[in-house]
């Protein structure tokens, strides 16, 4: 193929991908192509502007650490990411919503036993977060590992902080006991900006966006024979809740904190000193068969 033009670009590459050997590849890369092209035909970049456009990337791309994913940050904030979401898990019929993983995850969380405290003597309003996991079919999910972790008061997690926290904390990961239940001490989060020093801050301020995501506390839950949940229980009366930067929140995700006073909390649960409580029951959805 020759004497390419705007013309007939499109359909010359889309010729040139009809032998790949997967038809799932081929799809994709179909789509991508016409896809890209429809939006380089509408945009009508200068070659400045597609120069920059690439150096973007290149620079999301750069900003990438063990502890800083940049492009799951340019993902979440373009909608991208929810929209994933979205399409994989569709009205979940009983089960708990889920919403994004966001870029704090830590693969293998420090293992923690029912009760501790996961705040490792940071600073904060002292919280409990006590709740049950479930089956499918309602009876308690025994033994189901339940991954947490959440910003501290001041809006940062561990994983920013480098040298001045020396260990992972306000992130554990537990077993829920034989009546499907799990709890732990930590503290209060703040509501926070995702880092926005890097290319994604400067694409949001460049589109007149906040980076800012309401206060919340993440869940990754799994269990044998059923689907891993990813989801986060966000404050109530947070001012970020109708504006949240990735657009992860959902109603049925939002909780008020209640107050403890000394003694048990509904759960069954000691409070030795009064403090913030948050209650959540998790649902799991059924494990999907996988469709390709
Ligand atoms: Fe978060």
């Amino acid at each position: 193929m020759r004497n390419a033009s705007e013309d007939t670009i499109t359909d010359a590459v889309l010729a040139r991908l009809a032998d790949a050997p997967s038809p799932r590849v081929r799809a994709v890369s179909e789509a991508l192509v016409r896809h890209l092209h429809a939006f380089l035909r509408e945009v009508r970049p200068t070659q400045a502007e597609w120069a920059e456009g690439i150096a973007f990337l290149t620079r999301t791309g750069q900003t990438c650490t063990d502890t800083r994913q940049e492009f799951i940050l340019l993902s979440d904030t373009l909608g991208a990411s929810m929209l994933v979401d979205a399409i994989n898990h569709p009205l979940p019929g009983g089960a708990t919503e889920t919403t994004v993983l966001g870029p704090f995850y830590v693969e293998g969380p420090p293992e923690h036993a029912l009760g501790d405290d996961i705040s490792g003597g940071r600073p904060g309003e002292p919280l409990i977060v006590e709740g049950t996991v479930r089956r499918p079919d309602g009876t308690p999910a025994v033994g189901a590992w339940v991954d947490t972790w959440h910003s501290d008061a001041e809006g940062f997690y561990d994983v920013q902080l480098g040298d001045e926290v020396p260990e992972l904390n306000l992130r554990a990961r537990f077993r829920t006991d034989e009546q499907g239940r799990f709890w732990f001490r930590s503290i209060v989060p703040a509501f926070y900006p995702i880092p926005h020093d890097g290319p994604v801050g400067a694409m949001l301020e460049a589109q007149g966006r906040h980076p800012y995501r309401p206060a919340h506390v993440h869940f990754m839950i799994g269990a044998a024979g059923c689907e891993t949940l990813v989801t986060h229980v966000f404050l109530a009366g947070d001012p970020y809740l109708e504006s949240d930067v990735v657009f992860g929140v959902k109603d049925g995700l939002v909780r008020a904190l209640e107050r403890q006073e000394r003694g048990t909390t509904p759960g069954g649960h000691p409070a030795d000193i009064p403090c913030a409580l948050l209650r959540y029951d998790f649902a799991l959805a059924p494990e999907r068969e996988t469709t390709r």
